[in-house]
């Protein structure tokens, strides 16, 4: 229906492009006709949906949390989620859950559990994957004891995969280079400079808990051998009990623009300024966080929860619960302004209960590669948390 009607339009506005661009030719060197996405060839379709995992459906998991998605080097794509064992609570212990696609979303491998930390009364939390692209390696970063529930101190922790996500190293204890503290990555996937400043390095953000709350960054120049800490925006009142409406940026997802800067949109714990998300921004890398590149966007409303975000080619997407309140209401935006304005055409998702969401898609830059992103979520009908639901959106209406 939406699609018929759309196709019409957008072969004239194709043609007129074309018309466009033949005109432009005639009077500019060539160099000039970059090929930049006109924002009215988009028009995301959510082209196949599956349930990745169901809460409660199997043997030792009570509820599956927590969905991470990345692509891998070789064009797989890795699905993560936490399998808490005995309630949907965020401390207790649990499995990472695993499953793996390699014909780009339509099946997936049966779930594996990568990582196991027992009985441990507050183990493992995701997380942050980041593909490091240069040596075809994913890692993980994990925390552990994250909320110091009968046990200290709070770890970060990194596995990695080095066979596109078949086998996994044994956990590395990152707080041996980072120092002890809260750190919670993610959730999310963390970035591969691919443009200068500081091309290759890696960065994984995170928040901080408790009072001493905010977005940090750790970073790796040496393709995740050695960590340091980058980047902090700090809560305020700094390590101090907050009140309502205090500044207090929590969960966040980083993403590289093409000029090198490092977007990070960032959940607002406390409501502080407005009910909608916090976007700073880093020119230098992931080593400083200036206020003066902190904006509040008013079009991302938002109920307080971890959201997802991605920059392919030339587009900011973004998605999460469009609503001031509840999770409720999974909607996917998209900018052809860098996130300075959003295009009115929102798509929404899924109308009901859902909680964290996150973006991925494969780079190969492959024309086929080019028209998908896939977004998993948080989904169900009376709890956002009954299901974690993989989606295939192709951002040309299907055509
Ligand atoms: C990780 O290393 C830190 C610093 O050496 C230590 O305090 C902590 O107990 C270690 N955590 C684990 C889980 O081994
Ligand atoms: C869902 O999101 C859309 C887009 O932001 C918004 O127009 C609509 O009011 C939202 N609905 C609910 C129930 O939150």
């Amino acid at each position: 229906m939406k699609k018929v009607s759309g196709r019409g339009a957008n072969m004239e506005t194709g043609s007129r492009l074309a018309a466009l661009s033949l005109l432009l030719s005639a009077v500019l060197p060539p160099c000039v006709l970059t090929v930049t996405v006109n924002s009215d060839q988009i028009d995301p379709l959510v082209y196949e949906e599956q349930l990745l995992w169901v809460s409660g459906a199997q043997g030792e998991v009570d509820t599956y949390r927590i969905p991470l998605l990345t692509f891998t080097s070789k064009g797989s794509l890795l699905a993560f989620a936490e399998g808490r064992k005995s309630s949907s609570s965020d401390v207790g212990a649990k499995f990472i859950a695993m499953r793996r696609s390699t014909d780009k979303g339509a099946t997936w491998s049966p779930t594996s559990f990568i990582l196991d930390d027992g009985t441990h009364p507050d183990g493992l939390n995701l997380g942050s994957v980041v593909v490091d692209e240069e040596e075809g390696s994913v890692i993980l970063i994990l925390s552990f004891c994250f909320h110091l529930a009968i046990c200290q101190p709070s770890s970060t922790m990194m596995v990695e995969t080095r066979d596109d996500g078949l086998s996994w190293s044994q956990p590395r204890n990152l707080s041996v280079q980072l120092g002890v503290k809260n750190f919670a990555p993610g959730p999310g996937f963390g970035i591969q400079k691919r443009y200068p400043p500081a091309k290759g390095r890696l960065v994984v953000c995170g928040h901080g808990t408790l009072e001493g709350d905010g977005v940090f960054c750790i970073l790796s120049d040496d393709h995740g051998r050695n960590w340091y800490n980058g980047a902090a925006l700090k809560s305020i009142p700094y390590n101090q009990k907050k009140r309502p409406q205090d500044f207090n940026p929590d969960e966040c997802q980083p993403v590289e623009m093409e000029d090198g800067s490092i977007v990070i949109n960032v959940r607002n714990q406390n409501n502080y300024h407005c009910r909608c998300r916090v976007v700073v921004r880093s020119t230098d890398g992931g080593l400083t966080l200036p206020i003066d590149n902190l904006y509040f966007d008013y079009t991302l409303v938002d109920p307080v929860v971890a959201a997802g975000a991605l920059q392919k080619d030339g587009v900011l997407y973004f998605t999460n619960p469009a609503n001031d309140q509840h999770r409720v209401n999974l909607t996917l935006r998209w900018s052809v302004t860098d996130g300075k304005t959003w295009e009115s055409k929102a798509v929404q998702i899924w109308p009901g209960p859902s909680g964290y969401s996150v973006i991925t898609s494969l780079n190969s830059g492959s024309p086929e590669d080019r028209k998908y992103i896939f977004v998993m979520y948080e989904k169900g009908h009376k709890n956002y948390y009954e299901t974690i639901s993989f989606t295939k959106i192709h951002l040309y209406g299907g055509r």
